[in-house]
């Protein structure tokens, strides 16, 4: 897929009321609260979250937990993947320094490594800001947690060479373009996004353009499609990133048929009247009051009958249209220079007739980038599920039953595994007639999205045996606590062997 396929206009993309969903109905996606989500399809309709079976098929070697669905949503995920194929693309995700690095973010870890494994620029980040302001934590927390994040995200991959490893309190660009963007961003819209209100900080607010200027970061030096791995809960943030990044665009490329503007809806219309009035093919130009008669009889569409009407003889063409949006005036007439073929000049925009939009998108980019503009791509995102409680409910940080910690003693990590939920029956024999339910048991969702790595046929067998009833939890957990044995055992061996390459790094912990 390329980018022609890909509507870079944000702000025709309904981002507005999108935003606003934030705060509606029974559904809420709070990046700051306790989320939870009961029914991951209404992600999709509510909040435009594309499912990731979508993509799935379009992805060289998906990783497991792509194939196991527990990676379910995506954002324009396709544009990474055209990326990675030339090399151009970047992979971001940040922490909150809240707590203990556990098996949840292991999940994420694994995903920023992956995506940097088939080439992507990697970041790590320490959301440190925002842990203070929005969590009140203090320094010292923080600091000490920030070092097992990045420990257990080297201990599982990442590569510093060739990625970058930063905290917000201490990455001045990041600070510089969290400024920028911040003029972008009003409070109002805050509000409608986040619930916001009149007793919020002012630090908590900085906090989220710091965010924005987190996600936008890889492509500073120069624009690429970037993922961003996120749960759904950071859906707001990526919604808000991905218009700013359109808001920061010295142009935007859309389309049009005749020299006035049309809202996306009405240029639908205005095609369709043109494609059946014959099109390119017509023998005569087709004029706008003929669309106009053509849509005033099958449709009622007042304002784009009066626009077309208003455009009288004008014939239709369609072509590309750049805006001007924030360019300077050098930018805007270097752009006329480098639109080839026949091309009209208006006020606030460019006309071009033997221009694709593909070809219009990568101009316009040029040209910006030269002229001191962004030029940025909107970040896309992808979304997995949260993992349930070992004790049902919740996964969180603060309930320790709840979760596997990456520092937990191995031992623990075994005793927890053993003491866990599970989706089996009251009894050995209801079990064996009935079978278990797997798809309710925290103890198979542990190897689905990490015992079993990237072992698809033990994953089977667990689930295949467990709702069969040839499988009971007693042996079922001994083996899930010894695998969770195993792999802590190995993965704080690799932490201690990273702690020399963490030293190195220059990240100030
Ligand atoms: N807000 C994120 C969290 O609560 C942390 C974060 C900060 C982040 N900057 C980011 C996540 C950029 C993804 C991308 O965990
Ligand atoms: Fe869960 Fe295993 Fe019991 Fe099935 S057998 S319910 S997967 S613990």
């Amino acid at each position: 897929m390329s980018e022609h396929d890909h509507d870079e206009d944000t702000d025709g993309n309904a981002t507005g009321t999108e935003s606003g969903a934030a705060g509606a109905d029974d559904l809420t996606l709070d990046p700051w609260g306790s989320s939870t989500v009961a029914d991951y399809r209404k992600l999709f309709s509510e909040f435009g979250i594309e499912s990731f079976e979508s993509v799935l098929s379009d992805v060289p070697n998906p990783h497991y937990l792509m194939r196991r669905g527990v990676i379910f949503g995506h954002r324009e995920y396709d544009r990474v993947l055209d990326g990675m194929e030339t090399g151009e693309a970047a992979v971001l995700s940040g922490f909150m320094p809240t707590g203990d690095p556990h098996i949840g973010h292991k999940l994420v870890f694994d995903e920023i490594v992956w995506h940097q494994q088939r080439g992507a620029d990697a970041y790590g980040l320490i959301a440190d800001l925002e842990a203070h302001s929005a969590r009140g934590l203090d320094w010292a927390e923080i600091d000490e947690h920030a070092r097992d994040y990045l420990l257990s995200l080297l201990a599982l991959g990442f590569d510093p060479e060739e990625g970058e490893l930063y905290r917000q309190s201490t990455n001045r660009t990041v600070q510089d373009l969290a400024f920028e963007l911040g003029i972008e961003t009003n409070t109002s819209e805050l509000r409608a996004i986040y619930g916001f209100d009149g007793e919020t900080d002012v630090s908590h607010m900085q906090s989220v353009v710091t965010q924005m200027a987190d996600i936008l970061y890889p492509q500073l030096e120069e624009p690429k499609p970037t993922v961003i791995p996120v749960g759904p809960d950071q859906d707001p943030h990526v919604r808000l990133a991905r218009d700013l990044a359109a808001r920061m665009r010295s142009f935007k490329v859309t389309e049009a048929y005749a020299s006035f503007e049309a809202e996306p809806g009405e240029r639908a219309l205005i095609g369709e009247a043109y494609e059946t009035l014959g099109g390119e093919d017509a023998e005569e130009s087709i004029r706008c009051v003929a669309a106009a008669d053509w849509i005033a009889e099958r449709y009622d569409a007042p304002d784009v009958e009066e626009s077309l009407r208003a455009a009288g003889k004008e014939p239709i063409r369609p072509r590309v249209r750049f805006l001007d949006r924030n360019a300077s005036d050098d930018a805007f007439a270097a752009l006329i220079d480098a639109i080839d073929g026949e091309k009209r000049v208006y006020e606030g925009h460019i006309d071009a007739f033997d221009c694709s939009r593909e070809e219009a998108h990568a101009l316009a980019r040029e040209i910006e980038v030269e002229h001191d503009g962004y030029g940025f791509y909107p970040p896309s995102s992808i979304y997995h599920r949260f993992m349930t409680g070992l004790t049902g409910g919740k996964m969180s940080s603060s309930i320790p039953a709840s979760h596997i910690s990456l520092l937990d003693d191995p031992e623990d990590g075994y005793d927890k595994v053993n003491a866990a939920t599970t989706g089996g029956r009251d009894t050995a024999e209801l079990q064996r007639k009935l079978g278990g339910e797997a798809d309710d048991c925290p103890v198979y969702e542990l190897y689905a999205y990490l015992l079993a790595g990237d072992d698809d046929e033990l994953a089977k067998t667990v689930y295949d045996e467990c709702v069969g009833g040839e499988r009971l939890c007693g042996d079922c957990k001994e083996q899930a606590a010894q695998l969770m044995k195993a792999f802590l055992e190995d993965h704080q061996e690799k932490r201690e062997e990273a702690e020399e390459l963490l030293e190195s790094l220059d990240v100030e912990l």
